[in-house]
């Protein structure tokens, strides 16, 4: 234990928590995602798929007691590898190299904070049912009738794409903190993280252009 909180203080251990934690969130958002595909084959299918994760708790809270842990563990070791960073470097680089992943990388912590509010609006909108016509019985009417609203539509949208900037550079640099990086298959790196945040995101965003395009109603 102690060797693990001495390791934590070091800028690769941050690292390295920063790339498990990023993992666990990667898995959770593919298979969410796919699983939000049942929504194209209809009301049944998308809420037998809602009461199916719910009939077996163990799953459900295993995946939930993962999320708690991983997502504040990731926000807060982003932030302490921040704040190390500049307190490193106070003065700015009067020239910096644009490389390929740059962009998305100097709007880690934008994207970063854009999913978060992202992620408390959807909590309070589908699972907490804050927001007004939530029925706790039915995933799909929740689902269809949030879209209707082209307010709500349009905050997944933005989130979503936060989303595939913030997953391009993660999944790219997962690999890297975690010591899986080559110069002689960077580029199949690069390749993995395209496709993931790829397809997640247009997933994802596919779901409220579904709903006001009526494909999903
Ligand atoms: C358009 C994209 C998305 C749709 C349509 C969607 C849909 C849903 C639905 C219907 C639920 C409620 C499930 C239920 O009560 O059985 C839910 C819960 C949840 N969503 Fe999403 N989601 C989307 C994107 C995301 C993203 C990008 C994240 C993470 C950054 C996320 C994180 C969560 C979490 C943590 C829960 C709560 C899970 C639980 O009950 O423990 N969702 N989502």
């Amino acid at each position: 234990m102690q060797r693990a909180l001495t390791l934590y203080q070091t800028n690769i251990g941050k690292k390295a928590v920063l790339a498990l934690t990023g993992f666990v969130l990667v898995g959770f958002v593919t298979g969410h995602m796919l699983g939000n595909m049942n929504a194209y084959l209809g009301e049944e299918a998308l809420n037998g798929y809602a009461e199916t994760l719910r009939s077996v708790p163990a799953l459900l809270w295993t995946a939930r007691i993962a999320l708690l842990i991983a997502f504040p563990l990731h926000i807060y070791t982003a932030i302490s590898l921040v704040r190390a960073n500049r307190a490193a470097r106070p003065q700015r680089y009067a020239k910096k190299e644009e490389l390929v992943t740059s962009v998305a990388a100097k709007w880690m912590p934008y994207t970063g904070l854009l999913l978060l509010a992202f992620l408390l609006f959807h909590l309070a909108h589908l699972t907490f049912g804050w927001l007004p016509n939530f029925d706790p019985t039915n995933v799909y009417a929740n689902f269809v009738s949030g879209f209707q609203n082209p307010v709500y539509s349009a905050f997944y949208i933005v989130g979503n794409l936060a989303l595939g900037f913030h997953l391009f550079h993660g999944v790219w640099s997962m690999f890297q903190s975690l010591g899986a990086s080559h110069p002689k298959y960077d580029g199949y790196r690069v390749d993995l993280a395209i496709f993931l945040s790829a397809i997640i995101t247009i997933g994802n965003i596919s779901f409220p252009i579904a709903v006001l395009a009526g494909v999903i109603q």
